[in-house]
Parts: C-alpha cells; sequence; structure tokens
C-alpha cells in the first residue's frame, strides 16, 4: 500500500494499522510535504521503495538523513512528486489522506490507475467529485470510505439495494461551539475551536468541525460516494460520536454502525475489505454508556450545514470554490486575520460570486480553486 499524508493524523493511525496487520499488507509508499524528521522515522520503521516530499527542501533534508543511515529509498520531490509515486509504484491500495485540495491530482492518478483507494481526503470529492466517480467507472477503480460517518454509511448499504434506501443519516458531534449562542462564537478563539469534543484531528478538520464546514463537506461527499441527492442526506447531531452514521430503508428500518471514536477502525476496514480482521483497542461498553443523545442541527448558527446541501445539489464548480474559500478562510482565521464567523461568511461569499459551470474540467476547477483563494486572501489582507 501507499500512504500518502503519512505523517498526518490520518496517516500515522494507517501505519499503526499497517504494523499491526503486517504479512501481506506492506508499506510500499509514503507521501508527505515538510515534516522530513517523521518522515524519516518512518522510512526507517518501515522500509517503503519509495517516498514523495512536495516540498523540495525537506526532501533534501530527508535525502541527507537517509543516506547517514544508509537508507536506499528513493526520494521524489516537487509538486508531482505524489502522482508520480502513485503512478510508478507497484501497489494495489492508496491510502489518500493529505488534507485539502493538494490531495486531488494524487488521489485522481490512484482512481485513473484503477486501484482501490481508502478516502479521508474527502476534499478530492468535494472539489472533482464527478471527474472522481467517472474515472472510478473507467477504470474500476474502488473508493472506501476512510471518514468515519462515510465508512458507516458504506457498512451499512450492505443492509439493502440501492433502491431501497431512504435517506442518509450524517451524525455529527456537534463540535465545541455546540451549545454556545451566536453572540459567544462572534468571539470564539482558535484555541477554543482546536478543542473537539470526542475526536483526536489535525488542525484543519478539528476548526471544519467546530464551524460544521466538515459536516457541509460531508454532504457533499456523501452525494458523490453514495450516487444519492442532497435533498435525502439528513445531519443528526449525537454529542457522543458513538453511532458513525445511519442509512434509512424504504421498509422503516434504520441500520447504524457504532463503535468508539478510533479512526483506526475505518482506517482498517478500508484496508482490509471485504474483511474484516482482528484489531485491538477499545470496544464499546453499553453497560457504561448511560445515554445517547441527539437533536436536530441548528442552521442559523451554523449557516455551512445550508451551503452543503445547496453545493450538493447544485454540482459543478461550486464544490470548488466552496472548498477553496474556506481552506482560505480557515488559514486566515488560524493567523488571527480573521475571526471564527467569518470563515463562514466568506465562504457563502465567495460562493455566490464565482462563475458557475456546470460541467468543468480539471483545469477549469483548478482556475476556481485560485480565484476563490485569491477572493479571500485579497479581502481578508490586513
Ligand atoms: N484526522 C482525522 O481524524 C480525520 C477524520 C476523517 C477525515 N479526515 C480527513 O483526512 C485528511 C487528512 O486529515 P488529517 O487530520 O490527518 O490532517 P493532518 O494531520 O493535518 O495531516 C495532513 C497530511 O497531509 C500532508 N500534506 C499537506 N499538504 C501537502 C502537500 N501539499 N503535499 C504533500 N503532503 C501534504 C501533511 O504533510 P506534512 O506533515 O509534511 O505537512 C500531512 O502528512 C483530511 O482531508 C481530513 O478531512 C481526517
Amino acid at each position: 500500500m501507499i500512504i500518502l499524508g503519512s505523517t498526518g493524523s490520518i496517516g500515522e493511525s494507517a501505519l499503526d494499522v499497517a504494523a499491526h496487520l503486517g504479512g501481506d499488507y506492506r508499506v510500499v509508499g509514503l507521501a508527505a510535504c515538510r515534516s522530513w524528521e517523521r518522515m524519516a522515522e518512518q522510512v526507517e520503521a518501515f522500509r517503503p521503495a519509495a517516498v514523495a516530499m512536495s516540498d523540495e527542501a525537506a526532501a533534501a533534508r530527508l535525502a541527507a538523513r537517509l543516506s547517514e543511515s544508509g537508507t536506499t529509498t528513493d526520494i521524489l520531490s516537487g509538486p508531482d512528486a505524489m502522482r508520480r509515486l502513485v503512478e510508478e509504484l507497484d501497489a494495489d491500495f492508496v491510502l489518500s489522506a493529505i488534507v485539502g485540495v493538494a490531495g486531488l491530482d494524487s488521489t485522481l492518478a490512484a482512481v485513473k490507475r484503477g486501484l482501490t483507494v481508502g478516502l479521508a481526503n474527502k476534499e478530492s470529492l468535494v472539489v472533482a467529485g464527478q471527474l472522481m466517480v467517472d474515472a472510478a467507472a473507467a477504470s474500476g477503480a474502488k473508493l472506501i470510505p476512510v471518514d468515519s460517518e462515510h465508512s458507516a454509511i458504506y457498512q451499512s448499504l450492505h443492509s439493502g439495494r440501492h433502491e431501497e434506501i431512504e435517506r442518509i443519516l450524517l451524525t455529527a458531534s456537534g463540535g465545541p461551539f455546540r451549545t454556545w449562542t451566536y453572540e459567544a462564537m462572534r468571539k470564539a478563539t482558535l484555541e477554543g475551536a482546536l478543542k473537539h469534543p470526542t475526536w483526536d484531528m489535525g488542525p484543519k478538520i478539528t476548526i471544519d468541525s467546530a464551524t460544521m464546514m466538515n459536516k457541509a463537506l460531508e454532504i457533499i461527499e456523501a452525494r458523490w460516494l453514495f450516487d444519492i441527492s442532497a435533498d435525502r442526506i439528513e445531519v443528526v447531531i449525537h454529542p457522543e460520536s458513538i453511532i458513525h452514521s445511519m442509512v434509512a430503508f424504504h421498509d422503516g428500518s434504520i441500520v447504524a454502525q457504532m463503535g468508539t471514536p478510533d479512526m483506526r477502525t475505518p482506517i482498517q476496514y478500508a484496508m482490509t475489505y471485504p474483511h474484516r480482521i482482528a484489531r485491538a483497542g477499545d470496544r464499546l461498553d453499553f453497560s457504561k454508556l448511560e445515554r445517547m443523545h441527539f437533536e436536530p442541527p441548528d442552521v442559523e448558527r451554523f449557516p455551512a450545514l445550508r451551503l452543503g446541501h445547496e453545493v450538493a445539489r447544485t454540482g459543478g464548480t461550486a464544490g470548488a470554490a466552496f472548498n477553496a474559500a474556506n481552506e482560505a478562510a480557515v488559514a486566515m482565521f488560524r493567523a488571527g486575520k480573521i475571526g471564527f464567523l467569518d470563515i463562514s461568511s466568506q465562504v457563502e461569499d465567495v460562493l455566490r460570486r464565482h462563475e458557475f459551470a456546470e460541467t468543468p474540467d480539471l483545469a477549469t476547477l483548478m482556475k476556481i480553486d485560485a480565484w476563490s483563494r485569491n477572493e479571500v486572501n485579497t479581502c481578508c489582507r490586513v
């Protein structure tokens, strides 16, 4: 397998799972951007045939460190290094766990090659859902979701046929500001936004959970992964994050997948599909689980949810504008240049103003991506 984004939160968990599986599950390629020291440790532990570092300076430092230790792993570097890694290495499975649209090129390359792709990088489907789905249909690639919600839906869907689905119930923890008033959210700090109540994740997705942009991205992701219209995807707030999502069928049955909040479970499921292999780790103990809560989402305080449905309905270039504006606005918020509530308003503004195209090619999507980032950056420059 190849692990793209191996130095991140999902990547580290994936390597943990790979070490546990051992045997046939051999890591042949790793990719990251700048974290060369962590990459060196991973190379020494897993001995992949090749690695890709998109940052050239980081690649040079990695090469120097590996030559000192006599390690022979090939190092690819530069902006197309991840794509080349996916195109050139002999692999069956690619775990796509880069954060943001930076993961699109290599994920699309894996899909075009007909490989099985464990998809954590939801942004690539949000930006280029139609292209990804078409490429998978042409090559026979299998897309297995790693996002815990979509893994839960994928597993629940085994209980019925596509035409028997009534709706998909996407659960959401509600993030750290679930119970805050709009006024209090206006003053939300970066530190507060980074305190997720149930999941330990990378910084971008943690902030996306606080704005509920993450759930919006997941609505769009579900629309493409499961070929289901936006109006049949419902968000349910479930603060304990025990039910990871559900599928309601026409006969009134609702099938849910549950477990402790541990990303290694959906990662391993994607890696070993269709098999279930024993895994250590906490098990859900119903004697200790006193209650599970559910509540409807508040789209007034979390407008991202309304936007997520709108983008899933509209398609075309809407996902690219939405995602790029969000990535840029999150970066601005992290840099202290905009307030917490500005993230959603910036995204909505860019989404409304972008030049919409219904059936864009990759070049058009990348143009919209660049334009949207520039709009947020220009508007928020102090
Ligand atoms: N974390 C979770 O629990 C979770 C759950 C569900 C879905 N996801 C999704 O999984 C993806 C990864 O999330 P994460 O939380 O693991 O993020 P993260 O901890 O921030 O890690 C991001 C990874 O992407 C790499 N990267 C970033 N930009 C890159 C570039 N231009 N070229 C090459 N590598 C690049 C980083 O490398 P460096 O370390 O070198 O910068 C790092 O390995 C996201 O799409 C997220 O939405 C995450």
